[in-house]
């Protein structure tokens, strides 16, 4: 924990309180309220957690202000510039930036546990076929909990690694098949001879009929979207696993409960509501229609992509992104794609607009991504599925993370009640 040498004092109806301050590396500092309740006999309030840090990490940290992310300290420019995404699975799952040596030995790892177990094949025939890929993921990495039985025990240090590494391996598998069988198409085996980026593309492309050739390009955006989308901090979906963990519940149902989470538009399912909002804009002239709506207090529209809970600047991620998408798009000779034209206009008026200025919204991570992978001949479905592919080394870090942090306690959080008070029942003859 880090150290503590002042306090701040609470006082209610003249009676004073103490509660330590701890100043963290960086960011803001934080009260300790723990011992809030016993001392005085109150609850703090903060639905939606927006003033409330509820565990000490050394992952992810994000400066909201300056639009900067860091992972373990490296911004997330730099890496997704010079790192690739099983580099940064490792540095976020171990600390530091690997060794040539430990590198290799960790893609090795990596790459021989892609295949699930065949059985697990089953699961996917349980849906129905228009299912959404991402209720299939929920269930399958779920059910991934009834076959790696020698990988659930969160009390053995060896487990927790076999589950992180086999969790980060299969990921892709299960995405591609999800897609696969959504498209009634039979589903395609992970390749040892192929990189983590490449092989999704071949497992959710390929079909037996013919030979697939991965594209470079698509592989090194596919996998700097894989980077950009690893971690951030405390968000929806890994508090979520994390207060899923707390309670003892094995790795597989954690992340299972991560991608659920993710799933909501407000959070994961923006990029898929993005593009679809994209498409309903059309043309360049209907812009303002959508920014008024999304003004408009009385009509619940937002614009997707638009705004964060941390950001009040841009979003580094949208940054890279909207670069990586001129790119992407010039290279794949989609000229003039209407919806990055779209986007990029609809980022220029609103980002003058005093709305959107006065309530610091910005383009987010999700502005930008739904194109590329659009481009890259995803439909919409999957897009929140690319998200947990890259997301659960992120859950899989804080879950690590939080198992060994001696302070975790079962998150049981309080509340204010607002209901009835203790009455006696009435016979329904005197109702
Ligand atoms: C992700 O937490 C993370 O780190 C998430 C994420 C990650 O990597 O894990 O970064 C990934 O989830 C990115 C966010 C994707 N979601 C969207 O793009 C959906 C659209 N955005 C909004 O729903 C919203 O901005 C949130 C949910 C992202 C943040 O909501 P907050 O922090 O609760 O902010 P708020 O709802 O209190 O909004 C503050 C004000 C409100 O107006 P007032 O009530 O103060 O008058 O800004 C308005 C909101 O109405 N507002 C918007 C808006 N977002 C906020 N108005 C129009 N369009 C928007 N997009």
């Amino acid at each position: 924990m880090a150290d503590t040498t002042r306090t701040a004092t609470l006082t209610i109806d003249g009676q004073s309180f103490d509660l330590p301050i701890y100043s963290p590396t960086a960011g803001p500092d934080v009260i300790d309220i723990t011992k809030l309740y016993g001392k005085a006999g109150v609850f703090t309030h903060d639905p939606g957690f927006t003033s409330t840090s509820a565990c000490e990490s050394s992952i992810t940290f994000i400066d909201g202000e300056k639009g900067e992310l860091l992972h373990r300290g490296y911004p997330i420019d730099q890496l997704a510039e010079k790192s690739h995404y099983l580099e940064v699975c490792y540095l976020l799952l171990y600390g530091e930036l690997p060794s040539a040596a430990e590198l290799e030995k960790f893609e090795h790892t990596i790459t021989h546990h892609t295949m699930i177990h065949e059985q697990m094949h089953n699961f996917f025939r349980g849906f129905r076929r228009d299912a959404h890929p991402m209720a299939t993921m929920v269930g399958v990495v779920g059910a991934m909990s009834a076959f790696y039985h020698d990988s659930t025990d969160i009390n053995d240090e060896r487990q927790r690694e076999i589950a992180s590494h086999r969790l980060i391996a299969k990921m892709p598998t299960i995405a591609a098949m999800a897609y696969k069988y959504s498209i009634g198409q039979p589903f395609v085996y992970p390749r040892n001879d192929l990189d983590y980026a490449s092989n999704f593309l071949r497992m959710c492309f390929a079909v037996p009929a013919q030979e697939y050739v991965v594209d470079p390009v698509l592989s090194r955006a596919m996998d700097r979207i894989f980077t950009l989308h690893a971690d951030h901090e405390q968000n929806a979906s890994t508090s979520t696993v994390r207060l899923a963990s707390s309670s003892g519940a094995n790795p597989f149902a954690c992340i299972a409960a991560g991608i659920a989470c993710l799933w909501g538009p407000a959070h994961g399912g923006a990029n898929q509501a993005c593009l679809e909002m994209l498409k309903e804009i059309g043309t360049p002239d209907r812009i303002p229609e959508f920014i008024a709506r999304a003004k408009d207090k009385n009509d619940p529209f937002r614009l997707m992509g638009f705004g964060h809970r941390v950001y009040k600047n841009f979003d580094p991620r949208a940054t890279v992104m909207k670069q990586s998408a001129d790119e992407v798009l010039d290279l794949l000779g989609v000229e003039n794609n209407p919806l990055l034209q779209i986007a990029k206009e609809l980022e220029r008026i609103a980002v003058q607009d005093p709305y959107f200025v006065e309530k610091k919204l910005f383009p987010n991570v999700d502005f930008y991504s739904g194109i590329i992978l659009e481009a890259m001949g995803f439909p919409t479905s999957m897009f929140t599925p690319i998200f947990a592919v890259s997301r659960t080394v992120g859950w899989i870090s804080q879950w690590k993370e939080q198992l060994a942090d001696p302070a975790m306690k079962i998150g049981r959080p309080r509340q204010l009640y607002t209901g009835e008070t203790l009455r006696d029942y009435v016979e329904i003859e005197n109702r």
